[in-house]
């Protein structure tokens, strides 16, 4: 049985069965349609989410599947001091394949550990989040034709945004890539993902504050909001909310090729009036969310379809 907590635990090769079939199934979405007939996902939301959820929820749906679950701590049995592992073991008596997003870094792995069915971590804390990881490879394999010899800024809450965590940990293993990491100073890439991942692996990176002076050269410039939930107080969050805002006027500075990406939700960090800019692939992006997601149900149930 096999879980998944971080892009690390598919190889570049499986990576690329996974998005090869989730542009099969993009494609040819009718071949798909009745895959998982009699199969459960369960979604056990501990923490908000819009896009993570109802594209696990749509992509089951798509496959012919069913869907069951909850989609806060207070309306699961969290709320009387239920342990995930407790939780999941029970889950495993009623569902086929399971997606969690936990405030707690580890806990889907802790969930794993115990569960009888597939655990796919839908986010832990400010750790990690492999499924918006694919969904970014795919856009970014889909719209820019390859995954190799990129540039990319990642820019905003690069200290407790999981998805730049997980992003980098997936693309330090194609050749040619470069990453320009632009934040504060507080909220800089943990100094274990430069040393243990970035360093260690001998990728180039330049750390900047300013977007201005990063977005030039850029391939992908891959936007984050900052992570209010995670901070200690509130008035740091205010400091620092508004730090970026991508709007028309840095759009200008950037290559006509170069394609932003942001995980969603947005708050201030870039303004509606690039949305219509083509270089803006976010929407489209939360789109591919949905045929990855089916192509990573398929793979952990160990469907294939002809
Ligand atoms: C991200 C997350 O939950 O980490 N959202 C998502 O899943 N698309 C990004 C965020 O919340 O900022």
């Amino acid at each position: 049985m096999r879980h998944l907590m971080s892009p690390m635990d598919f190889s570049v090769e499986e990576l690329d069965e996974l998005l090869s079939l989730a542009n099969d199934i993009e494609n040819n979405p009718a071949k798909y349609a009745h895959a998982c007939a009699g199969k459960k996902l369960a979604t056990c939301f501990y923490e908000p989410s819009t896009r993570t959820r109802l594209s696990f929820e749509a992509a089951m749906l798509n496959l012919g599947g069913n869907v069951l679950g909850f989609h806060s701590a207070d309306s699961s049995s969290a709320a009387k001091g239920e342990s995930v592992s407790d939780t999941i073991r029970v889950i495993s008596s009623y569902a086929d394949i399971c997606a969690i997003r936990h405030p707690k870094e580890g806990a889907a792995l802790v969930a794993s550990q115990k569960s009888g069915i597939p655990v796919i971590n839908a986010g832990d804390g400010g750790h990690q989040h492999p499924t918006q990881t694919l969904t970014d490879l795919l856009t970014i394999y889909s719209l820019k034709g390859r995954l190799n010899n990129l540039k990319i800024g990642l820019c905003g809450d690069l200290k407790f945004g999981r998805t730049v965590h997980s992003l980098i940990h997936a693309l330090i293993r194609y050749p040619g890539i470069e990453f320009v990491l632009v934040s504060p100073e507080e909220l800089r890439v943990p100094s274990y993902i430069r040393t243990d991942v970035l360093d260690a692996h001998q990728i180039p990176y330049h750390e900047m504050e300013k977007l201005e002076d990063a977005i030039g050269d850029l391939d992908i410039l891959y936007m984050t909001r900052v992570q209010r939930e995670r901070f200690f107080n509130e008035e740091d969050y205010v400091r620092m909310k508004d730090f970026y805002i991508l709007d028309k006027a840095k759009m200008t500075l950037a290559k006509e090729d170069m394609l932003v990406l942001h995980p969603l939700p947005r708050v201030n960090e870039i303004s509606v009036e690039i949305d219509d800019d083509p270089r803006a692939v976010y929407f489209k992006q939360a789109q591919y969310g949905v045929y990855v997601r089916m192509a990573l149900i398929l793979t952990l149930l160990g469907i294939q379809v002809d």
